[in-house]
């Protein structure tokens, strides 16, 4: 699938394909984004920590407690469609997602 992304200087690229093995964070950093990916995609680190667009926050198989509490963490830059994306799994679903890579903290 492909998805469009925006990183952290607002620059938006439309068709990053996101293959289907990979997490959301794979394919980000597959792509080169500064994305640190610190814990190696287990839900402990948050460098990885993304917003989805409403749409396919809604589509995206559902956030587990690690994740939330991690999330939970991130007050600040916490928005209502956050996620850590090494926790986002691949559907066809999310072709066409728009993902912005979350401010370093
Ligand atoms: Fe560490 Fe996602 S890569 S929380």
């Amino acid at each position: 699938i492909n998805i469009t992304v925006i990183d952290r200087e607002g620059n938006r690229t439309e068709g990053v394909e996101w293959k289907d093995f990979e997490s959301l964070m794979e394919a980000l950093t597959r792509h080169k984004y500064p994305i640190l990916a610190t814990c190696g995609g287990n839900a402990s680190c948050s460098t990885c920590h993304s917003y989805l667009d409403q749409g396919s926050f809604a589509k995206a198989n559902e956030i587990n407690d690690e994740e939330e509490d991690l999330l939970d963490m991130l007050d600040d830059t916490r928005h209502d469609t956050s996620r850590l994306s090494c926790q986002v799994e691949w559907s066809e679903d999310l072709d066409g997602a728009e993902v912005t890579i979350a401010p370093e903290w």
